[in-house]
């Protein structure tokens, strides 16, 4: 089972590692800590939980300590990309958490759920193990994988190893593998249906299994075992079958599976008795273009031998040197009417893609297929199917492209370029070009709705806690004395909102004060059921996003309840806004845009219950000391029982930001925020408030007025002379509109108001200002 422990002696540890091992015992308790200079080892040395060294700094993970690789196969805190301080100190604190700080960085819990934990203990199989006093497991890293399996390490159903960002960054990548509950292995792109569209590859591909896209029974099991001698077993409810081949008997062999940063996954060998390097033993899939989106939007995949990511003719990479990016037109779009029809000519790729469009035209040429794409203004692409003579045109963005030679692919190229960017490192405006008759090509996520029609080939999973992979950290529960005495008496305001008052605060981990913001909920507007807040601190406490302001704890006391945040020192978005001294520059607003539109995306797309903010305002928009914007107050709206009761838009009064459907009787969907959101760009845009009495009143309401001056082309109306590119300000406005459309199924997801913003996809004419206007 264990064979590493009978190679102790050929392990090479450095001098300084020894010295490392001194001291440090593979099983410590409460009170114990880390440095950078420090790691806690396995009992053979081989593995060690402690900071290993991440671009400029450090992160904290499990290791392998005993190769000079020092090969990283578990990594906390995934999600806040950050790089760690030398001086930075990890603590085992006495209630069981472990505790990130330094002079730099406020206290970071680790995302390890731990609280009551008594005892650590670094295993020689590579698990990281917390234990309570009866000793019982509270936390095991086999329990949640990151992007490696090591061996005895199972992953069961449900669960996903994801990819990393890059070899040398642990954060998130775009790629999962996934053990299906029907038991079937498959790797999709993240974000995306768990369906036949988007998966890769499928453990069903392998040997002599022939997919059969429709009748797959739903198996009640699936469970991938890698074996101490380098055999994958998958489980799957009838068998236990072996999906790779025999690789050697050889015990002195160390195994690892890994889902890489660009979708393959790869199985590893490590000879303990050599030096030497990592052995590939295996890998799927054999295709290293096939991993979907991998090129990004625009871009398609090239294999000639070694796998690269190009542009389409006529586009540039967004990132130069980063794939995911995609690509971006570098040359003007065109605008419907056309004005003029020689500024573009047609080039042709030879290059497949995912065509959206179910009805193409029959009986095309090649000729008159890229004939019928020039001509008409709101097409970018057209695909031409030899043999039945069809022609689908297409729109921005392209996806999941790579090179055919069997395929042709039409690609409209204008015969100018676009001015090179000064320093300003703008992403190119594109505007103007539109649909029209033909859908607006979705992107992945939102393409669901189109997809969903279509037979799913594997059973949907849920997108559970179990996928989140280990950001489970639960806030702490305090009670009313302890956050009295934390906010001497509530007696710094911060604000009041419509939930309750903001009370500053601090809360003392061991000898390290934390300011903190402690919100006082409004008692009357409590749903009363103990069981409910319970449910609803827990929902919001597995929340982890650059863009949310972090929950940190809360109290349930008599009537009493609070919530205790991170506390934001920069204040929040109207403070920046509305003061004109502290004006942001147009950049940084933009900036702060699409922060505030991802943070939404995780409430709407990511958590499961899906989270309506339901009171998205500039107030609610806080601003870190890095200047990176945060959403708070998300999550209340349900626990507040705001749906419900509709006592919500009386008690706020303010009307700015409310969509017509609250005032409707309609059913509140995730387009109330879309509608704020439109609200809160158009204020980011123009510095003003949505109401404001003291303008003129042709200018008071600035949805309206915003409308007034796109219609007459007065857009320099709205940002009062400031210096601002005109397409950008145009297209911003236009999304802004757009958002704010009074029918909410017109409104667009946050996921497409973000390409928007980023300027990978096109505004659709259709969604143009004039046919959304405001109606009062
Ligand atoms: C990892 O990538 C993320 C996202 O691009 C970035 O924010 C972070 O700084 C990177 N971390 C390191 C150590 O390079
Ligand atoms: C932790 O608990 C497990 C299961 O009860 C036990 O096998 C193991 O020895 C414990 N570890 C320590 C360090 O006590
Ligand atoms: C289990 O996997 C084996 C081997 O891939 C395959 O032959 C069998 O059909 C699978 N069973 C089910 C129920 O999917
Ligand atoms: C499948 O077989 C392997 C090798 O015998 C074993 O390690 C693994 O536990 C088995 N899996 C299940 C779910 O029985
Ligand atoms: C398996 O072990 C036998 C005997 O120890 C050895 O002769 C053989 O080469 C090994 N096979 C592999 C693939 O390493
Ligand atoms: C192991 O291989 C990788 C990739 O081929 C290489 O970058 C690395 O330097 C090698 N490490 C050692 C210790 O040889
Ligand atoms: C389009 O094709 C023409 C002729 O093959 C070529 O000269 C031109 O460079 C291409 N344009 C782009 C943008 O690749
Ligand atoms: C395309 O051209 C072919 C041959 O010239 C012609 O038969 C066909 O009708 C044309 N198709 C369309 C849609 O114009
Ligand atoms: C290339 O396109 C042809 C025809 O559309 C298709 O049958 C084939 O599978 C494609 N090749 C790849 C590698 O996808």
């Amino acid at each position: 089972m264990m064979p590493i422990i009978m190679l102790l002696p050929f392990l090479l540890l450095s001098a300084a590692e020894a010295q490392q091992q001194q001291g440090t015992s593979n099983v410590v308790k409460p009170g114990f800590s880390l440095t950078p200079k420090t790691n806690l080892l396995s009992p053979s040395g081989l593995y060690a939980f402690g900071f290993y060294e991440q671009g400029d700094g450090y992160a904290v993970g499990i290791f392998l300590a005993g190769l000079p690789q020092k090969t990283v196969v578990w990594t906390a805190n995934r999600d806040s990309s950050t790089p760690l301080p030398a001086d930075v100190k990890l603590e085992f604190r006495t209630d069981g958490r472990l505790v990130l700080h330094s002079a730099q960085i406020k206290e970071t819990p680790l995302d390890i759920s731990s609280d009551g934990a008594s005892s650590a203990s670094m295993l020689d199989s590579g698990n990281f193990v917390l234990n309570n006093s009866a000793n019982r497991i509270l936390w095991q890293s086999f329990d949640h994988p990151t992007d490696t399996l090591l061996p005895t390490q199972n992953l069961p159903k449900g669960q996903v190893l994801s990819s990393s960002l890059s070899k040398s960054n642990q954060t998130r990548g775009k790629f999962l593998l996934l053990m299906q509950q029907d038991g079937v292995l498959a790797m999709y792109p993240v974000d995306t249906p768990y369906t036949d569209v988007y998966g890769y590859w499928t453990s069903v591909d392998w040997g002599s299994v022939v997919p059969n896209t429709i009748g797959l029974p739903k198996v009640i099991d699936g469970i991938l075992t890698l074996d101490g001698d380098g055999h994958l077993y998958l489980f799957n409810g009838s068998g236990n079958y072996t999906l790779n081949p025999a690789s050697g008997n050889s015990t002195e062999l160390l195994y690892r599976l890994t889902i890489e940063p660009y979708g393959i996954m790869r199985l590893h060998s490590h000879d303990m008795t050599q030096t030497g390097n990592w052995t590939l033993k295996w890998s799927r899939p054999d295709d290293g273009c096939k991993p979907k989106g991998l090129c990004g939007l625009n871009g398609y995949c090239v294999k000639d031998p070694d796998v690269d990511c190009e542009c389409l003719p006529g586009y540039v990479p967004v990132k130069e040197g980063d794939w995911f990016s995609g690509c971006k037109m570098n040359f003007p779009a065109e605008s419907c009417p056309a004005s003029s029809k020689s500024k573009y000519t047609m080039n042709e790729s030879n290059t497949q893609w995912i065509n959206d469009n179910d009805s193409p035209f029959k009986s095309f040429t090649p000729e008159n297929c890229s004939d019928a794409c020039l001509q008409d203004c709101n097409c970018v692409a057209a695909f031409f199917k030899d043999g039945v003579g069809e022609c689908t045109k297409q729109s921005l963005p392209l996806q999941f492209g790579r090179t055919n030679s069997s395929t042709v692919a039409f690609i409209k190229v204008g015969t100018s370029t676009l001015p090179k960017p000064g320093k300003k490192e703008h992403i190119l405006i594109i505007i103007g070009v539109s649909l029209g008759v033909f859908a607006f090509i979705v992107l992945a996520i939102s393409g669901f709705g189109i997809y969903k029609n279509r037979v799913m080939l594997y059973q949907m999973m849920p997108k559970n806690g179990n996928i989140e992979l280990g950001v489970d950290v639960a806030p702490k529960s305090f009670t009313y004395a302890q956050l009295e005495n934390a906010t001497h008496g509530f007696s710094k305001e911060l604000g009041r909102g419509a939930f309750g008052t903001v009370y500053e605060g601090a809360i003392s981990n061991g000898q390290i004060k934390e300011t903190v913001a402690v919100k006082r909920l409004d008692r009357s507007m409590l749903a009363e059921r103990e069981r409910e807040f319970h449910a609803e601190m827990k929902v919001i406490g597995r929340t982890h996003h650059k863009n949310l302001v972090r929950l940190l704890g809360y109290c349930h006391d008599g009537l009493n309840r609070l919530l205790v945040f991170k506390y934001m020192s920069n204040g929040s978005l109207a403070d920046k806004l509305f003061t004109p001294e502290k004006q942001l520059s147009w950049d940084k607003r933009m900036e702060i845009a699409c922060n505030i539109a991802r943070g939404l995306i995780y409430l709407h797309e990511e958590c499961e219950p899906q989270i309506i903010h339901c009171d998205i305002k500039p107030q609610n928009i806080l601003i870190d000391e890095d200047g990176c914007a945060k959403i708070s107050d998300f999550g209340l709206a349900k626990l507040l029982n705001v749906a419900q009761t509709r006592t919500f838009t009386e008690i706020r009064g303010t009307q700015g930001y409310i969509a017509p459907e609250w005032r409707q009787q309609l059913p509140v969907t995730d387009k109330v925020d879309v509608y704020s959101f439109g609200i809160v760009l158009l204020e980011i845009i123009s510095c003003r408030k949505s109401m404001d009495s003291n303008l003129p009143e042709e200018e008071a309401n600035l949805k309206e007025w915003a409308n007034h001056c796109f219609n007459s082309g007065e857009l320099g109306k709205l940002v009062n002379n400031e210096e601002v590119d005109k397409r950008e300000l145009e297209k911003m406005v236009k999304i802004g509109l757009w958002c704010t459309s009074d029918e909410f199924p017109l409104r667009p997801s946050m996921k497409k108001v973000l390409h928007m913003l980023e300027g990978i996809v096109n505004i659709p004419v259709s969604a143009s200002p004039a046919s959304s206007l405001i109606s009062f």
